[in-house]
């Protein structure tokens, strides 16, 4: 699907109610959980998930700061979007619950509280980098916020399929939904701002292949980024799945041509033991 204008990507994303509703989590068998095994070499990976889902707020409060927050179908969209990622992260925590994993009873305070000061002095240092960009920074957050999403919505499905457990699967899907949601807003506004302009596309480029990390990187240290993906991708086709449905997604934007940022970082994560 391609939209003509951000507004129209706007107008599409709320012409649908969410997906996580009340009659959705009335549904969830969550007294099924414990029928089924599930490998304990995933716990790590639910709770790297529930934290970063949790602490989209984070993220949305930085933005909002930015040139970025000021644009207003930019700012409609990421109002809805900060309330429906901690559902997601409520979710996992909940299963977590039911499986017997015991998460700590105050995983939210100290998810914040363990923040690290160099993920908070980058991300003010960020800031300051992006003002003299105004308005045309927000092609790099957008492409960076389609990454981010795109990788959500791949590490989910590659978790449900590894997994192999029902209910897990079933959460996963009806989170899968709405962050197919996200990524195609995300996508389609980083394709129209870069479309608009050549200094955009430089730009955003030379931030992605110089910076990007993989999402939650910077809030969780590098050594659990490169768990989670080694769980997730280091077997046969992983690497080809985050290729296909993140890195060669984000390469048909403006200026991404070849892109191998994605993959490459994946790879080297793969690898680390
Ligand atoms: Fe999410
Ligand atoms: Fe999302």
């Amino acid at each position: 699907m391609l939209f003509a204008t951000a507004k129209d990507a706007l107008n599409w994303y709320q012409s649908e109610d969410r997906v996580i509703n009340k009659s959705f989590l009335d549904s969830v068998p969550w007294k099924d959980v414990t029928l089924h095994e599930i490998d304990k070499k995933f716990l790590p990976v639910l709770l790297y998930m529930r934290d970063i889902e949790t602490m989209t707020e984070v993220y949305f409060e930085e933005l909002m700061k930015s040139p970025t927050g000021k644009d207003p179908v930019i700012r409609e969209f990421m109002e809805r979007w900060v309330t429906e990622e901690p559902v997601h992260g409520e979710l996992l925590n909940r299963f977590m619950e039911e499986a017997g994993f015991n998460p700590d009873a105050d995983w939210k305070a100290k998810g914040f509280a363990l923040i690290p000061v160099s993920y908070t002095k980058r991300s003010k240092l960020n800031q300051l980098i992006a003002m003299p960009f105004g308005k045309r920074f927000a092609a790099v957050h957008m492409t960076w916020g389609a990454i981010n999403e795109y990788s959500t919505l791949t590490g989910y499905r590659r978790l449900w399929e590894l997994a192999d457990h029902p209910v897990l699967t079933y959460l996963l899907k009806a989170i899968a939904r709405e962050e197919a949601r996200h990524s195609l807003f995300y996508w389609s506004v980083a394709r129209i701002h870069l479309a608009e302009s050549r200094f955009s596309q430089v730009l955003s480029r030379n931030i992605i292949d110089r910076f990007w990390t993989p999402v939650g990187q910077g809030i969780k240290t590098e050594a659990d980024s490169n768990l989670v993906i080694r769980t997730l991708f280091a077997g046969e086709g992983g690497v080809d799945t985050m290729k296909k449905f993140v890195n060669d997604r984000v390469a048909q934007l403006p200026g991404f041509e070849n892109l191998t940022r994605v993959t490459d970082r994946i790879t080297q994560a793969s690898m680390t033991v």
